[in-house]
């Protein structure tokens, strides 16, 4: 026994050779399974195993990519919109509207749809006021009833003119800025609104 070899692997290869039929010849057999060592099926795992983690990193990677290249894009785009004829809006009343968000692509559907409440004062000064609780962002409803805004997630309450009235809102309601032009009442949409980004 040479000073590499095990205790009872010569009598393992003994028994492989009788096994396989060639004693006392050089053995050409691979590995422990017995079958013969074939370079060809090597090379072809050895790609496949490439290939595998060449698929596995392109599957991880290009998503982690794509997320941070998104900060060097376009974020948003905001323009004017109309929300049409100001007329429309009566004096003392706030009632929805809605615009199409400028940065809607074909695919986006009614999803691009952006609701907003409209208050036009005795006076005919408008206010806009995005429909987001500044809460968690959960739409708020108009009721005249009570003379406010509230929302059904965690019932937070606004006045009127968008003040936080009780709740969880850190805040007012975010107000669109707007203009009139041409008869048009006109906001500048496009940006979803956060407590550190207004609308
Ligand atoms: S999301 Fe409106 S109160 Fe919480």
């Amino acid at each position: 026994m040479s000073d590499t070899e095990h205790p009872g692997s010569s009598e393992r290869n003994q028994a492989h050779e009788s096994a396989a039929g060639h004693e006392g010849r050089p053995c050409s057999c691979a590995g422990k399974s017995g079958e013969p060592d074939n370079p060809d099926r090597r090379k072809f795992l050895i790609r496949v195993g490439i290939g595998l983690n060449i698929a596995a990193g392109a599957l991880v990677g290009i998503p982690v990519l794509g997320y941070l290249f998104s900060a060097f894009r376009k974020k948003e785009e905001r323009s004017w919109i109309s929300l049409g004829p100001a007329d429309q809006f009566e004096a003392g009343k706030i009632r929805l509207a809605s615009y199409r968000n400028p940065g809607a692509k074909g695919w986006d559907g009614q999803s691009a749809d952006i609701p907003c409440w409209v208050r036009r004062d005795d006076s005919g000064e408008f206010q806009v006021f995005a429909i987001n609780c500044t809460h968690l962002g959960c739409p708020v409803r108009w009721f005249e009833e009570s003379g406010l805004f509230l929302c059904p997630c965690h019932g937070g309450a606004y006045y009127q003119d968008g003040a936080r009235a009780a709740g969880p809102p850190p805040r007012g309601l975010y107000q669109y800025e707007h203009r009139l032009r041409n008869g048009e009442l006109l906001v500048m949409g496009g940006r979803i609104p956060t407590l550190s980004q207004s609308v």
